[in-house]
């Protein structure tokens, strides 16, 4: 039997990891264990999460929480240096390029125990950003590097990383919405919301770039102001982002606005729901550009890089940065009926996970 690891900890990590894990159970080769660092702790954050996936709950829960950067990945550090010496895993599984990732990795190559990277190799070419820091190394100390699409590839031997370490497998994330797309349908978010299928728009928003600077922050809120007049905008509010408004006193601007319809975060198959009938979806998030374009659903990327270029150049995603007048320009291009031309990216087939075990039952 193959011990892993599957280590998870904030929410975009949780429909990235369920595919794999649950595959690793149902086989015999292996005996997978899955490993919460708790970086993300809240019920809507996290929980919700498990049971809309069908996930076990995590055999091991660290309960990490919230802090600075340093903080919060030498928390998880400290905390899963003890568990892996006691389980010795023959392989830690990571996703994805949160803190909690990059901590799980660094702690495992000091161990000298092997490290699986799902969604390896994305670039946003902006080292400000947390998460392109938690790639870079993440991706520096892996053994296996799971990629989801070619730029992946081609990043990854510019960086010299060994060919032989690098798989194009496709999308676990896809895995995993296509596996629910069926279920979603069932949820009743839409008339909860007293929202009217294809007339509104959805976003999402929590970049630390877009929501902690109160100059930047002012104007995406000009821009939906303006875009509310015309549709109404479903905001399921990320607690940090929450959190910005009343600390850069953005409450009142918020509260204007009457389309503007503020809800919790919302579980998984209650957003996909929204996502897959929604006329347009405005975000900051790096697995939504990729959700929308595998559905088909128009993406406005609040953000002057993606590192997941492929739902540009064939996706439905368009970058738009800040500036208002180009979100509102991309808006109304989307409330027009413009649609870009576009195509599903290879391999997001819904058999990622299905790949990845492959390959890792053979190493
Ligand atoms: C993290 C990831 C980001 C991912 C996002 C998805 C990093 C560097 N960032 O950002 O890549 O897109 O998750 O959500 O790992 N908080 C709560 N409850 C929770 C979790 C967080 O209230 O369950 C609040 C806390 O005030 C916390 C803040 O949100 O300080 C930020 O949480 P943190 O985990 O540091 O980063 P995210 O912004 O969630």
């Amino acid at each position: 039997m193959i011990k892993i690891a599957n280590i998870v900890g904030a929410r975009p990590n949780f429909m990235k990891i369920a595919p794999i894990h649950k595959r690793m159970l149902q086989s015999d080769q292996f005996d997978p264990i899955l490993i919460h660092t708790g970086q993300h702790y809240d019920d809507k954050m996290s929980r919700t999460f498990f049971v809309d996936l069908g996930m076990p709950e995590p055999d091991l829960y660290l309960g990490v929480g919230s802090g600075s950067h340093a903080q919060q990945t030498a928390a998880v550090m400290i905390a899963l240096e003890k568990i892996l010496l006691e389980q010795k895993p023959d392989w830690v599984v990571v996703v994805g390029d949160v803190n909690s990732t990059l901590a799980a990795a660094l702690v495992a190559s000091k161990l000298h125990i092997p490290i699986a990277h799902v969604e390896a190799g994305l670039r946003s070419g902006d080292r400000t950003m947390p998460e392109e820091i938690n790639r870079v190394l993440t991706d520096a100390v892996s053994d296996l590097l799971f990629v989801t699409e070619q730029s992946g590839l081609d990043n990854l031997l510019s960086e010299g990383i060994a060919k032989e370490k690098i798989h194009l497998v496709g999308n676990v994330m896809i895995d995993s919405l296509t596996e629910h797309l069926e279920k979603a349908r069932e949820s009743t978010i839409l008339s909860t919301l007293k929202a009217e299928p294809e007339n509104y728009a959805l976003m999402t928003l929590h970049r630390p770039s877009n929501v902690d600077s109160q100059q930047v922050f002012s104007q995406i809120l000009i821009a939906l102001q303006h875009i509310q007049k015309q549709i109404p905008i479903i905001f399921p509010i990320h607690p940090r982002t929450r959190k910005m408004i009343d600390e850069l006193q953005l409450a009142d601007q918020v509260a204007s606005m009457d389309q503007l319809v503020l809800v919790d975060p919302l579980g998984y198959l209650d957003f996909l729901h929204l996502m897959s009938r929604a006329r347009m979806v405005l975000t900051d998030s790096g697995g939504i550009q990729e959700e929308t374009t595998f559905l088909g659903i128009p993406c406005i990327t609040l953000r002057q890089n993606t590192e997941r270029p492929v739902t540009i150049e064939i996706g439905t995603n368009t970058l738009v940065g800040v500036d208002p007048a180009q979100i509102i320009e991309a808006a109304e291009n989307a409330l027009n009926g413009y649609q870009r031309e576009h195509t599903i990216p290879p391999l997001w087939d819904g058999q990622a996970s299905r790949r990845i075990v492959e390959i890792l039952s053979k190493v």
